[in-house]
C-alpha cells in the first residue's frame, strides 16, 4: 500500500499512526526517494524483492537443485563488517555514554545527519518496514519501524524479525515504537538532476551508525552490511533496548538462549553471553556428545529478559532469524547450522561453486578445485587467500533450524535457570566455575575478557575486556550497566538464576587447547544443570565454586589427568596479576563503578593471598 492510499483510507480520528505518517513524510521530504513502499512481510513480497534484486544484479540466484530459493550477495570490499569507530551514542550527557562508546552531542549530530541524509535516497525506493522484536504483542516484545532505501535490507529484515502490518495496528492503538532510518548513501540522482548508474552493492565511504538513547531513535548511513544496516538487530535490540531496559527494569543482552533436557526429562533454560567469535552460534545449536541430553535452540545472539508474574526471570529471543558467520561452520563444528541452510537463505560474501552452490572455509575439509571468490574473482586452492570473506554471513529464518525448541517463540518467554559468561582465555579462567551469588556473577560478567596475544602459561597477556560481551552494544555507560544488573539481582532475590563462568579455550604449556570443545561442551552443560537441580557438589576457591572432578562426566574423552588438573588450576600469583589489570580496567569508569564490584575485587584479592 502506498502512503497516499493509507492517508485516504484512514479516516479515523487521530491515532498512533498519525505520528508514523508524519515521520515517514518528514524523512521522505529530507531524503527525496522516487517512491515509498510499505512492506507487509509476506512471502510474496520477499519473492518480489529477491526477483527484483536478481534482475538488478544485486543478488545471484543459487542453483535451486542444491539451494532452493537462496541467493548470494557480494558487498563492496569496503563494507564487510560493523564499523565500531563510526558508531555513536548521542546521549545528552557525555558521561551517560561512558568511556567505551563514541559520543557526540545530540543537536550537533542531528544537524550533521540532516546534511548527510539530504537527498540521499534520490532515484531510489524507500521501504517502510514495520517489525516486532519478539512475538507480536508479547509482554517482553517491542515494535519498531525501519525506513530503508535498500531492498536487500528490507528482505533481510523480513527474515531476521517479524515483519507484519499487525505492528501498525498496535501502533495505531497507542503502542510505543522505535523509529529507525537507514540509507546506503548512494543516491542515483544528484540535486542538479544528473543520473548515476546503480552498482551491485551501493554504499558510501562516509558511514554513520547513530543511536539517540533518550529519544530512542537510530540513524544509519553509508553501509548495507548486516549489523550496520539491519537496524532492528544490534542498533535497536541491543543499544536502544539496553537503555529502555535500564529505565524500565529489564535486561537487553548479547546472549544466546538454549533449552536443555536431562535424561530424566527435566527441562532447563540457559542464557549465555560470549564476545563475538567465541562460538556462540555453535553453543546455541549444540549436539551433545553425551547420551540422554538434548540441547535445543531458542536464540543465538540476543536475549531480552524480564521478571515474570511468578518472580522468575523470563527471556525471549527478540529476533526471528540467524545472521551467522559462515566460515568455520561445517559438518563437524555445527552440523545443525549447515542443515538449517538447506534453502531460503541469503549468503553474503561467501564463495560461489561452479555448480551454482556456495562454499566457505570450513564447510568441507577439502576445498573445491575451482571457485569464484567473495570478490567475484577466480579462485583455486593455490590462490593463497580465503575464498569466502572471514566475516561472510548467512541470513536464515530461525524456524528453519532443526534444533529449534518448541517454546522458542513462547509468548511469555522461557524461565531462565542459569546465566553463563564466556570468553576466550588461554590462562587463568577454568573450564567452568559457579559464581557464589548474583553479585559475584555480576563481577564475572563485568570482567569478561580475551587475551589479545597468546599468553604463556602462568602469565596473563594484555586482556581485551568485553564486559557482558556488550562492549560494542551497550547504549549507555557500561558501569551503569553493572549497577543495573546488581539492582536486577535485588529485585529477583531468591528467584535470581545461578551464574556460571565458562572457558573452552584454555591452553597447556605447549599452547595446545586442553578441552576438545564443540559437542563435548555438553559435559559442562550437564554439570551446570546438575548444580541448578542441586545434585552436584562443588569445591570452594577464591574465584568461585569449581566442579568435584570425580563428579564430572569425562567418559570416553581420553583426557590425561594432568590436562584435567590444568583446566581447573587456580594459580594465586597469576590471578593477583589479573586483579591488577581489573583495577586498571575499573579505573576507566571512575566513581561510576558500583561499590559492590570494588568489594568483590577486594575480597578476591584477600582470598587469593590467604
Ligand atoms: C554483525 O556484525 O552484524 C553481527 C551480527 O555481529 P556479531 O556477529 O559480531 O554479533
Ligand atoms: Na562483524
Ligand atoms: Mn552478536
Amino acid at each position: 500500500m502506498s502512503i497516499a492510499e493509507l492517508t485516504i483510507a484512514d479516516t479515523a480520528p487521530s491515532d498512533g499512526m498519525d505520528a508514523v505518517r508524519a515521520w515517514v513524510d518528514d524523512i521522505a521530504a529530507l531524503t527525496r526517494p522516487d517512491e515509498i513502499v510499505w512492506c507487509d512481510g509476506s512471502l510474496g513480497e520477499a519473492d518480489r524483492l529477491t526477483k527484483q534484486l536478481v534482475a538488478e544484479g544485486k543478488l545471484i540466484r543459487l542453483n535451486p537443485e542444491w539451494r532452493p530459493n537462496s541467493f548470494l550477495a557480494r558487498t563492496d570490499p569496503g563494507d564487510v563488517a560493523r564499523v565500531e569507530d563510526r558508531t555513536f551514542i548521542c546521549s545528552e550527557d557525555e558521561a551517560d555514554a561512558g568511556p567505551t562508546n563514541n559520543w557526540r552531542e545530540p543537536a550537533a549530530m542531528r544537524a550533521e545527519l540532516r546534511d548527510v541524509f539530504a537527498g540521499s535516497m534520490r532515484g531510489r525506493t524507500m521501504y517502510v518496514v514495520p517489525f516486532s522484536m519478539g512475538p507480536v504483542g508479547g509482554p517482553i516484545s517491542q515494535v519498531g519501524i525501519q525506513l530503508t532505501d535498500s531492498a536487500y535490507v528490507a528482505v533481510s529484515l523480513g527474515m531476521m524479525t517479524r515483519v507484519t502490518e499487525t505492528v501498525l495496528d498496535l501502533i495505531a492503538a497507542g503502542q510505543e515504537w522505535v523509529p529507525t532510518v537507514h540509507s546506503v548513501g548512494f543516491p542515483l540522482v544528484d540535486a542538479d538532476g544528473t543520473r548515476h548508474d546503480d552498482v551491485a552493492w551501493p554504499c558510501s565511504t562516509t558511514k554513520y551508525i547513530v543511536q539517540f538513547p533518550e529519544t530512542r531513535e537510530v540513524w544509519s548511513y553509508g553501509s548495507g552490511y548486516g549489523g550496520n544496516a539491519i537496524l532492528a538487530k544490534k542498533c535497536f535490540a541491543l543499544r536502544i533496548a539496553s537503555v529502555m531496559a535500564r529505565d524500565e527494569g529489564w535486561l537487553a543482552e548479547h546472549m544466546l538462549i538454549v533449552k536443555v533436557t536431562s535424561p530424566e526429562g527435566r527441562v532447563f533454560h540457559f542464557a549465555a553471553a560470549f564476545p563475538s567469535a567465541c562460538g556462540k552460534t555453535n553453543l546455541a545449536m549444540l549436539q551433545p556428545s553425551i547420551p540422554g541430553w538434548t540441547v535445543e535452540t531458542i536464540g543465538d545472539d540476543i536475549a531480552w529478559l524480564r521478571q515474570g508474574p511468578d518472580g522468575r526471570l523470563r527471556a525471549i529471543n527478540p529476533e526471528a532469524g540467524f545472521f551467522g558467520v559462515a566460515p568455520g561452520t561445517g559438518e563437524t563444528t555445527n552440523r545443525t547450522a549447515v542443515e538449517t541452510l538447506w534453502g531460503n537463505t541469503i549468503f553474503t560474501n561467501v564463495a560461489l561453486r561452479d555448480d551454482g552452490d556456495v562454499w566457505w572455509e570450513g564447510l568441507t575439509d577439502e576445498p573445491p578445485a575451482h571457485l569464484i571468490d567473495w570478490e567475484g574473482k577466480d579462485w583455486t586452492p593455490g590462490s593463497g587467500r580465503p575464498a569466502a570473506h572471514p566475516n561472510s554471513r548467512f541470513t536464515v529464518s530461525a524456524a528453519q533450524c532443526p534444533s529449534i525448541a518448541d517454546d522458542w517463540d513462547a509468548f511469555d518467554g522461557v524461565p531462565i535457570d542459569a546465566i553463563l559468561f564466556g570468553g576466550r582465555r588461554a590462562t587463568n579462567v577454568p573450564l567452568v566455575a559457579q559464581a557464589r551469588d548474583w553479585r559475584h556473577g555480576v563481577f564475572i560478567g563485568a570482567t569478561i575478557s580475551s587475551e589479545r596475544t597468546a599468553a604463556a602459561e602462568g602469565t596473563v597477556g594484555e586482556l581485551r575486556r568485553d564486559p557482558f560481551a556488550m562492549l560494542p552494544f551497550c547504549g549507555y555507560n557500561m558501569a551503569d550497566h553493572w549497577a543495573h544488573w546488581l539492582e536486577m539481582g535485588e529485585r529477583l532475590g531468591e528467584h535470581a538464576p545461578a551464574v556460571f563462568q565458562v572457558n573452552w579455550f584454555r591452553t597447556g604449556d605447549d599452547g595446545r587447547f586442553l578441552w576438545p570443545g564443540f559437542s563435548e561442551n555438553a559435559r559442562v552443560i550437564e554439570w551446570i544443570a546438575r548444580r541448578v537441580e542441586g545434585s552436584a557438589g562443588s569445591v570452594s576457591t577464591p574465584i568461585g565454586q569449581l566442579p568435584v572432578v570425580e563428579e564430572l562426566d569425562l567418559d570416553g574423552l581420553d583426557l590425561p589427568e594432568e590436562d584435567v588438573a590444568a583446566l581447573f588450576e587456580v594459580d594465586p600469583q597469576s590471578w593477583l596479576a589479573e586483579c591488577d589489570l581489573t583495577d586498571e580496567f575499573f579505573a576507566r569508569f571512575g566513581t561510576r563503578v558500583p561499590a559492590a564490584l570494588r568489594a568483590e575485587l577486594a575480597s578476591l584479592r584477600y582470598h587469593l593471598r590467604a
